[in-house]
């Protein structure tokens, strides 16, 4: 290369290493590349030359021309990057993350779950989607039933199909596939066509509870479901039971719990009876066991439902159900780290 291009050269690289604008960066541009520029020169000088230069020359300063392109794209580059970095406020405060919550059913079920097994209760889950069989036949519940109506149940396009109305099908399930003695709970969600208002929504969620042995008693039933009670919503929590029917209960009875939020005197959440409904339990009907292969002349149990909505209702003092269901922040953030 001829050497006042390599001059050249040289000069520009130790140049543009200085330059910190992009109006310095300009004028260096203009300077070297520009109609009057250094590199232009060398450029107009090439026809001037004799033949035998020419060639060589006229590829060094085209190299040299393409090589000051290169560099001066690239620090304007690199400034147009440095200022991006400077344009940051760096005494804004920074962004929070959002801490989600859970939704207190979940928190609610988990504690329900914990009491049940720490009095060694298994948990066992049942599926959505049931049979009639299971939901309705296998618990004595024959055809012409009121909850077998269309009006109450979801029937799926599927024969045969609907969504749980209860989670006592997990009962069936779990007698006929588990050793005894049995004595388990299934929280999970049901649904029904119930039309939607304060107190009801068209899914909700039951934790089931089923024992089955040989010596079970309506007694122990009760003594279950008060130690549960107190220890859910406070040692002063009373529990009574109120005769009912179920066709897969024989006795049946509807269980309320004292309204905490009165303390049992008389409110409006518990219309003034100072006791809350919680759901449905008894002694498991005769028929129930023998259809999922239990002899009832050997082997006897309880079982109780109990309704989550309500409970959660009752323990945080919700007054509406839709509230669960909304996904609505203002309510669930109230939630946040229980
Ligand atoms: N499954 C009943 C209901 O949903 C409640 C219940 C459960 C009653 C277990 C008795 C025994 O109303």
């Amino acid at each position: 290369m001829p050497e006042d291009i390599q001059n050249v050269q040289k000069r520009f690289e130790e140049l543009i290493k200085q330059v910190t604008t992009l109006t310095e960066l300009d004028s260096l541009k203009v300077e070297y590349l520009g109609k009057k520029g250094i590199v232009t020169g060398l450029l107009k000088k090439i026809p001037t030359l004799p033949a035998s230069e020419r060639k060589s020359f006229g590829t060094a300063v085209n190299s040299l021309k393409s090589l000051c392109g290169r560099l001066i794209q690239e620090k304007r580059e690199s400034i147009l990057k440095s200022q991006e970095t400077t344009d940051v406020d760096i005494s804004l405060p920074g962004r929070k993350g959002y801490l989600g919550s859970r939704n207190p059913i979940i928190t609610i079920i988990e504690e329900i779950t914990h009491i049940f097994y720490s009095m060694g209760f298994e948990v066992i889950e049942g599926p959505d989607i049931e049979t009639e069989y299971y939901n309705f036949d296998a618990l004595n519940t024959p055809d012409y039933h009121p909850s077998r109506d269309i009006q109450d149940t979801f029937y799926l396009a599927m024969p045969g199909y609907l969504l749980r109305t209860q989670t006592s099908p997990v009962q069936i399930r779990t007698m006929e596939t588990h050793p005894l003695p049995i004595r388990m709970i299934s929280p999970g969600r049901c649904y029904r066509r119930d039309a939607i208002d304060p107190t009801h929504y068209i899914c909700f969620h039951q934790v089931e509870g089923l024992y089955i042995d040989r010596n079970v008693t309506m007694a122990m039933l009760k003594g279950v479901l008060s130690v549960f009670a107190r220890r859910l919503l406070g040692k002063q929590t009373q529990i009574r039971f109120r005769p009912h029917f179920f066709p897969f209960t024989e006795p049946s009875v509807e269980y309320d719990i004292t309204c905490t939020i009165c303390g049992g005197k008389g409110c409006r959440v518990c219309k003034n009876t100072g006791w809350l409904e919680i759901s449905g339990a008894g002694m498991v009907h005769p028929k129930v066991l023998e259809i999922s292969g239990i002899d009832p002349k050997k082997f006897r149990g309880y079982a109780f439902g109990m309704g989550v909505e309500r409970l959660a209702m009752i323990k945080y003092q919700i007054d509406d159900i839709r509230h669960f269901y909304n996904n609505d922040i203002r309510f669930l953030s109230q939630f946040r780290g229980r």
